[in-house]
């Protein structure tokens, strides 16, 4: 159906999400005449602009945050006449800001306009600016509001920022990004598992040896370092990301793609992984923190002189071993694994299948054989690849080669949309929440998590250390490593 015009409120509207994400992919949108017409995007901060410096601020930024190929700086032009800019500081206790409120009231008069209020700062706003949206009277019956992950700091203040939001709108307005799941790769994982009948009969214990889920950055955290201190890797990355990637691999069928029924499978997914807690944290898990090292032939600072010298045991790495404790899974390790500062920017999904019983080729043995693998990838390329073995072509010696079959429909590579914002935006504006993230997963998620952060707070080993530009700490080699595999 048509969406009308669309007012799209973001507060953190000169951030650093907006700014690298959220712009670039409306402006994306835009420029294939995809968002609806006359929508506006008032920007939300506390930059003291008025709407001509937002617009030269963001149309300066663009030009760095765009994919290679995709400024075009009339349709930039074209864009940045959709922006405004309100002052506003939401955390401020000053009488001032009433005003600044009453000017959004304004800005939003017109009342027969989708509004979508996208919070893109910190989670403690959240409260406050729902609570605020909803005393000015500015949530109308079709207005939702989008949530930027981390929702919260661990159980407790999600579910306190769960039910400040929810007292403000109704769950199916609520739409809680977790932008890996608007990725070409991701969304293909379910079409392949549920649109063929090849991969199914094989997607359980008796064929999957294990899973390997890897995202591996090596940008530092460079100007995010408070919020980032605040976080860790276990936070930022593997409470959301990561699980959801894992969700969307191990999730029975739903019954139909609709919001409910892929949320519910993907929640019994939480609710299986065995707990980690207390001396088992210790074994299946590993958190690491970057020292000084060379990233690209260039030398970079360790993660502590980042943060001016002081003392820090924030993860920037972390890999686990988790498990799915239902009928499909059991027995399957699920590797989990990411970080910054690594020797590759990467992402992948690796399903590997159990290795060949028997050779019945001379000199052969089964080990020597490859075992089959699946490889989706997220970065730098999504695409998809099925490793079989195959024959060497030629007379003589029946001779063995490793064969990758490309799976992907336009086998480029390239995608469209990257990042998965633009996707998920639209998502947002046809009011479709099926891939972003519901309370209850949202809370799951963090039931899992938080166990491992007690445990690690509560030991007396800080991370261990790797040097940044190297693939991580030794022991996440280990990890697998005791179990007879290795990282892919
Ligand atoms: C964000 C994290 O959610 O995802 C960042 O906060 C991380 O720390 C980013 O760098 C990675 O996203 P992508 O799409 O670049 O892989």
């Amino acid at each position: 159906s048509r969406i009308g015009p669309c007012d799209i409120v973001v507060f953190g509207g000169t951030g650093d999400l907006a700014v690298r994400k959220l712009l670039p992919a409306l402006y994306l949108r835009d420029r294939d005449g995809l968002l609806p017409r006359d929508t506006r995007i008032i920007g939300v901060s506390r930059a003291g602009l008025e709407d001509v410096g937002y617009r030269v601020k963001v149309s300066g930024e663009l030009g760095h945050a765009l994919p290679p190929g995709t400024a075009d700086p009339l349709a930039i032009a074209s864009f940045v006449r959709r922006l405004h800019h309100i002052t506003l500081d939401v955390g401020g206790r000053f009488t001032t800001e009433e005003q600044a409120w009453r000017d959004l009231v304004v800005a939003l008069a017109d009342s027969g306009r989708t509004r979508v209020f996208y919070l893109a700062c910190t989670p403690d706003l959240f409260g406050p600016i729902c609570k605020n949206l909803r005393r000015w009277g500015l949530i109308n019956p079709g207005a939702r509001v989008v949530l930027e992950k981390p929702i919260g700091h661990d159980l407790a203040s999600a579910r306190r920022i769960n039910d400040e939001v929810g007292s403000a709108f109704t769950e199916d307005r609520i739409f809680r990004i977790d932008h890996y799941l608007g990725k070409e790769t991701v969304q293909n994982l379910l079409v392949l598992r549920f649109g063929n009948t090849l991969f199914e009969p094989l997607w359980n214990s008796g064929s999957i040896d294990h899973v390997q889920i890897t995202v591996s950055e090596s940008l530092g955290v460079g100007g995010r370092v408070g919020y980032y201190d605040d976080s860790g890797t276990a936070r930022d990355m593997l409470q959301n990301h990561l699980l959801q990637l894992l969700c969307l691999v191990a999730m029975e069928p739903p019954v139909r793609l609709d919001p409910e029924a892929v949320r519910d499978r993907k929640l019994e997914v939480l609710r299986a992984l065995a707990p980690l807690t207390g001396a088992a944290v210790g074994r299946a898990t590993v958190r690491g923190q970057y020292t000084a090292g060379t990233v690209a032939d260039r030398p970079v600072p360790g993660y502590i002189d980042e943060l001016g010298g002081r003392p820090s045991a924030t993860e920037t790495f972390v890999a686990c071993k988790a498990e799915v404790r239902n009928w499909r899974w059991a027995g399957v390790p699920f590797y989990l694994r990411t970080g910054k500062r690594l020797d590759r920017h990467a992402a992948e999904i690796v399903v590997q299948l159990r290795g060949v019983p028997h050779s019945i080729f001379p000199g052969v043995p089964p080990s020597a054989l490859a075992p089959n693998r699946l490889v989706l990838r997220l970065y730098p390329d999504e695409s998809v690849e099925l490793h079989l073995t195959g024959k060497r072509p030629g007379p003589g010696e029946l001779r063995l080669q490793p064969v990758p079959v490309r799976l992907d429909a336009t086998g480029d590579g390239r995608s469209r949309f990257p990042g998965g914002y633009a996707r998920l935006v639209d998502d947002v504006l046809r009011g479709d929440p099926t891939f972003f993230m519901r309370r209850d997963e949202v809370e799951a998620a963090w039931s899992w998590v938080e166990p491992i952060l007690t445990a690690w707070s509560e030991s007396d080993c800080p991370p261990v250390q790797y040097a940044a530009g190297t693939a991580g700490p030794d022991a996440a080699a280990d990890l697998l490593e005791r179990d007879g595999r290795s990282w892919a």
